[in-house]
């Protein structure tokens, strides 16, 4: 028998949709929908906390977000930037290590070194690993692991015959961390929109209509329900994979 602790997602990865959605239904500027899921990220952190998960990661702009309208993306980055000076230290408190992935470059100097601040401080803490994409592509993120290998081979410090899988997986973005066991899309769309391509190969998928800033501990509860009752295969049979559950050989 899988223990129920074995059921609890080790890592949730999260596309955060529809603020503008709930900001527009109250006849609000998009940017109060964006305030709104802000706060929902902070019991989002809290629920996974609670919950023992203990990697969450979470689509906050995407690569293709920069080309929103201005003052959309202007008001993103002061809610960012706020979200930055004023949670950080709780974090820490908490024990969450916070790191950025995407193409960090894009960001303003004041950003930049909040986020480096960010993680130099919480580099040590192990509760939780909180990892926020931020100007994050999945085809951006492979692109990059594939120049990284063509510059080893091209320096001879590798064969092109040693590129396998596990050379991409460790220079993808988070190779550190297990992959994603549950990914999880508010806001009604059923797409993976760019987000962690290589990484959510054999991850359970769970979509609400529920938008973003609406989410709360209850949602979360019915997604870790539902992923706790599902069977993953990695590709083999539900015979072999009852074998390994009771320590079997298949
Ligand atoms: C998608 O909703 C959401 C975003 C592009 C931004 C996500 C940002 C936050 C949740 C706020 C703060 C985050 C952190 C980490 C501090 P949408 O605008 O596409 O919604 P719509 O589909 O209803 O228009």
């Amino acid at each position: 028998m899988t223990s129920p602790a074995a059921r609890v997602p080790r890592h949730i990865a999260i596309i955060m949709d529809g603020n503008g959605r709930w900001a527009q239904q109250r006849h609000r500027p998009r940017i109060i929908g964006h305030r709104a899921g802000a706060r929902a990220v902070k019991s989002c952190v809290e629920f996974c906390l609670d919950n023992g998960v203990q990697a969450l990661t979470l689509f906050a702009f995407s690569s293709e977000n920069w080309n929103r309208p201005s003052d959309e993306v202007g008001g993103l980055m002061k809610l960012f930037l706020g979200a930055l000076e004023r949670e950080v230290d709780e974090l820490h408190r908490l024990g969450a290590r916070l790191r950025f992935i995407g193409e960090r470059a894009r960001f303003a100097p004041e950003i930049l070194a909040r986020m480096q601040a960010a993680e130099s401080l919480t580099a040590g803490n192990a509760r939780l690993q909180l990892s926020i994409a931020a100007s994050y592509g999945g085809r951006q993120d492979i692109a990059q692991a594939a120049r990284a290998l063509a510059e080893e081979v091209a320096a001879g410090r590798l064969r092109a015959d040693q590129i396998d899988e596990s050379a991409i997986s460790a220079r993808v973005a988070l190779a550190d961390l297990p992959p994603p066991d549950l990914f999880i899309r508010t806001g009604g769309e059923l797409r993976i929109s760019n987000f962690l391509l290589w990484q959510l190969a054999y991850t359970e998928l769970w979509f609400t209509d529920t938008l973003w800033p609406d989410v709360d501990a209850a949602t979360l509860r019915r997604a870790l329900d539902d992923y706790a009752g599902r069977e993953r295969r990695f590709g083999l049979t539900s015979a072999q994979v009852a074998g390994h559950a009771t320590g079997g050989t298949t």
